[in-house]
């Protein structure tokens, strides 16, 4: 549909409130009814002013069981009290009114039921279910029961009871008239089958499809059913038995208030969650992996600490020490992974227990530090937060090792903050400390040390992001990520 109904509605017919709600609702859920009837459905209203003597089409559905009258989009359409007087009668009338007539724009003929669309004892629009002229060819028993059901559904809405004054959620899944339909009576027995629905049966391991009987009396659960009739509107269920699982939409069919039976719409939805389970397998898998590859690095880092204490060079030391932090930080990526589902983590989650790695390094009697994290990053992609744990690991390594030094036996205090901020396109992360700031001889592109080596190359070439150094009471480093728009693949 190109213009909006509301738009329509509104511009051309003075629709608008309740009555245009209770035709949108219609409309999001008028597929099976125009599949019910195998024809052509038009929702009309009367052109504002004009006291029924022209109407706009507001919206139109095709039937999916059958062959469409028209082709071309006819929204928009207005149509004259004289091309189709029937529409006019069962405006001014209030009642369903059928006839020959002609096809809208052509002259072949066709046959036309116009429903009063009724909201709270108002009429407001007139429902036309279009179909070619048949040849007189009886029809099938599918045929006759699907019309009787869209008959009693034409005339709930032409007594105002159709659609549910309820705002259905569409499940893309909802069941379709061409999935199976059953209908049962008052007393919830069982008038008709589809064969789709008798297959779907089958494949529920029901053989014995009995007229007369309730489904429950051949091991067919009608719980939806009977809270369909319980609570005057629709129900969704699923069943499930064995490795077949349906899907089930009981809708009650109600006249003069009363409820004269259900039709339920049966799907079977078997393949559809085979599919899902295989998928929901695959995430399981994935975090499986992320698990084990976490607790491989936790070994490396134990082994290297073994090695490191047998060590006597303290430089040695220091550097076994290093690297298994540099491990460790990697690991934590993949313990966040390995918990949620999905190929993203929430950077501040990483966060935390990098800043913990950190502070175990810290030697509580001379430096007495303190670690703030700030702001939120959001969520950030498995392959751009393996690296910016290893940078952050870095800065925040480097604010202990360089930012607070002392001699031995004095105690000396400071502050390391880690701000985090996600903009559109960009990630931010800084880290400020309160210390004594870079040497004076400081500068990122020459400076050798590896740590900084490391932070420079997975920064600019590994994320193709920029690292700024400079001194603020303290030294700041400022790192920019670029990185797409959350949900976008990277
Ligand atoms: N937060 C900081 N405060 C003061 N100086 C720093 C800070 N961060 C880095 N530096 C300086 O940058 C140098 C290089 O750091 P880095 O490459 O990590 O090597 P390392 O930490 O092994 O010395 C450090 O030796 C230090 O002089
Ligand atoms: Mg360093």
């Amino acid at each position: 549909m190109s213009v909006p109904l509301h738009e329509l509605a509104l511009a051309n017919a003075g629709l608008a409130g309740a009555p245009l709600r209770h035709a949108q609702r219609l409309v999001a859920t008028w597929q099976p009814l125009a599949d019910l009837c195998f024809s052509d459905l038009l929702l009309m209203a009367p052109v504002d002013g004009e006291e029924g003597h022209r109407f706009v089409v507001l919206a139109h559905v095709r039937p999916t069981t059958g062959q469409t009258l028209y082709p071309a989009d006819l929204v928009g359409t207005v149509v004259h009290e004289v091309e189709r007087p029937v529409v006019a009668r069962a405006w001014r009338k209030g009642e369903i009114v059928g006839g020959d007539t002609t096809v809208l724009g052509r002259r072949d003929k066709a046959r036309v039921q116009c429903v009063p669309m009724r909201h709270r004892d108002r009429v407001f629009a007139v429902l036309t279910r279009e179909s070619a002229m048949t040849s007189g060819r009886r029809p099938g028993e599918l045929e006759r029961h699907y019309m009787d059901v869209f008959d009693r559904l034409a005339r709930m809405i032409s007594e105002g009871t159709f659609p549910f004054a309820r705002d259905e959620v569409e499940l893309e899944e909802a069941p379709r008239v061409a999935d199976g339909v059953i209908v049962l009576d008052d007393g919830l027995r069982m008038r008709y089958a589809s064969p789709n629905a008798i297959s779907a049966l089958h494949r529920m391991g029901i053989h014995a499809f009995t007229h007369g009987l309730q489904p429950r009396e051949i091991g067919f659960d009608q719980d939806a059913a009977e809270t369909a009739i319980g609570m005057r509107l629709p129900v969704m269920e699923e069943l499930e038995r064995g490795d077949t699982s349906v899907l089930v939409q009981a809708i009650p069919l109600i006249e003069g208030g009363r409820v004269t039976g259900v039709v339920v719409f049966v799907r079977d939805v078997t393949d559809l969650r085979r599919r899902d389970r295989i998928l929901m397998s695959k995430d399981a898998t994935i975090r499986e992996i992320h698990h084990r590859v976490k607790n491989n690095l936790q070994t490396i880092a134990a082994l290297l600490r073994l090695q490191g204490r047998r060590l006597k060079s303290t430089e040695a030391q220091e550097a076994i020490e290093e690297s298994e932090r540099r491990i460790r930080s990697i690991a934590i990526v993949h313990e966040t992974l390995s918990r949620d589902s999905g190929d993203v983590v929430s950077f501040g989650d990483i966060v935390r227990p990098l800043v913990r790695v950190v502070e175990e390094t810290v030697s509580t009697d001379e430096q007495r530090l303190r670690f703030d994290v700030e702001g939120d990053a959001g969520d950030v992609p498995g392959v751009v937060a393996t690296p910016l744990a290893v940078v952050l690991n870095e800065l925040m390594q480097n604010a202990v090792d360089h930012a607070f030094p002392h001699e031995d036996g004095e105690s000396v205090e400071g502050h390391v903050r880690v701000v985090l901020d996600r903009e559109p396109d960009e990630l931010v992360i800084q880290v400020v400390d309160d210390g004594v700031g870079l040497p004076s001889d400081f500068s990122l592109e020459k400076s050798r040390g590896l740590g900084l080596s490391i932070v420079h190359a997975l920064v600019t070439s590994e994320l193709g992001g920029s690292i700024e150094m400079r001194d603020a009471n303290g030294t700041q480093v400022n790192v920019r990520i670029p990185i797409k728009a959350q949900g976008a693949d990277l």
